[in-house]
């Protein structure tokens, strides 16, 4: 661990903002850089400003600040990248290839890299979605990690590059925004519930997604960072699964702490998206391989982020 220096790239991001934090902390600042496309960004640690796409730029970093990993999270998410096919598929591969390609040469001994539930389509069973399974995404988000995904596998087997990766489902958090993503609609509930009392949803009040609260998403991403590189059995990316609600569930449970909230629905282009991919999860061979386990359900949940935005006077009534 002491000489662990480590690269953050999309630090900005939903998981990004709340990553850098905790690996700071973890690790100390000084061997935590935190990167983005964005000129300037305000963090505990060093921030650089790193274009993934840039392979030249991205091995300069390394190679200048001795990374020894990195965390590549630079993606466009499900809903941006059906807008912009062609970005979508060239940021979510190249950056990937920049990475991979430096731990092949040497110069990284770690990589993670999210992967997510888009990878399943509509020929998946929707319920308790196995590790293994038929696998046919339908947007391009979902191709680029499925393809992704592969090509990590590819790297650990053929080069022995250790990357890890777990499937994240919609993350849910109260310190940073998503961005372009279809299941941010269970982000954006809890801050016009707070604002203005109700809530236009994007998707129908049936459709069930797997979800997990951000405090655990960064508790997978670290514990699978830290485990044994023997009890990585899966070098793809791995199911994990914390909770699976839909609209009405989650606006009911938000009801129970503000009793007159209520909420409409008028779905948009995201719903055809939702609709091909999982409800729930089975995530076995990560509780399995490296201890995965979720300590957010949705009542948990939404109390935590309700008191937190309230709290931290980012949202009040
Ligand atoms: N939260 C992501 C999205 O909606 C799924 O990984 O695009």
């Amino acid at each position: 661990m002491s000489d662990t220096k480590i690269l953050v790239i999309g630090a900005c991001g939903q998981v990004g903002t709340e990553l850098v934090e905790n690996l700071a902390r973890t690790f100390g600042n000084e061997r935590v850089i935190a990167s983005d496309i964005r000129e300037e960004a305000s963090f505990p640690v060093k921030y650089i400003k790193l274009d993934v796409m840039d392979r030249e730029a991205v091995k300069e970093v390394v190679l200048q600040e001795n990374v020894s990993e990195v965390y590549h999270l630079a993606a466009l998410l499900s809903a941006t990248a059906e807008k912009h096919p062609e970005y979508g598929w060239k940021l979510n591969m190249d950056g990937l290839f920049s990475v991979l390609d430096l731990a092949k040469d040497g110069h990284l001994k770690k990589i993670f890299w999210p992967s997510s539930i888009a990878v399943f389509g509509p020929t998946t069973s929707k319920q308790n979605t196995p590790q293994y399974t038929v696998i046919e995404p339908t947007s391009v988000y979902g191709i680029s990690k499925f393809a992704g995904e592969r090509w990590c596998n590819y790297y650990h087997q053929r080069y022995d590059v250790d990357v890890r990766s777990i499937r994240y489902p919609g993350l849910i958090g109260w310190k940073s925004l998503p961005g372009g993503g279809t299941t941010d609609y269970a982000v954006d509930i809890f801050h016009q519930a707070l604002k203005t009392g109700n809530y236009t949803c994007f998707l129908s009040e049936e459709t069930a997604l797997p979800m997990m609260y951000m405090p655990d998403a960064i508790k997978a991403t670290m514990d699978i960072m830290a485990a044994p590189a023997d009890k990585i059995k899966i070098r793809s990316s791995y199911n994990v699964s914390a909770m699976s609600f839909n609209p009405q569930d989650i606006a009911n449970e938000i009801r129970n702490h503000i009793p007159e909230f209520s909420i409409a629905y008028d779905p948009d282009f995201r719903q055809a998206i939702a609709n091909d991919w999982p409800a729930s999860i089975n995530d076995e061979e990560a509780r399995h391989d490296w201890g995965w386990n979720p300590e957010f359900n949705l009542e948990k949940m939404v109390s935590d982020m309700l008191q937190n935005l309230n709290q931290n006077s980012i949202v009040k009534i």
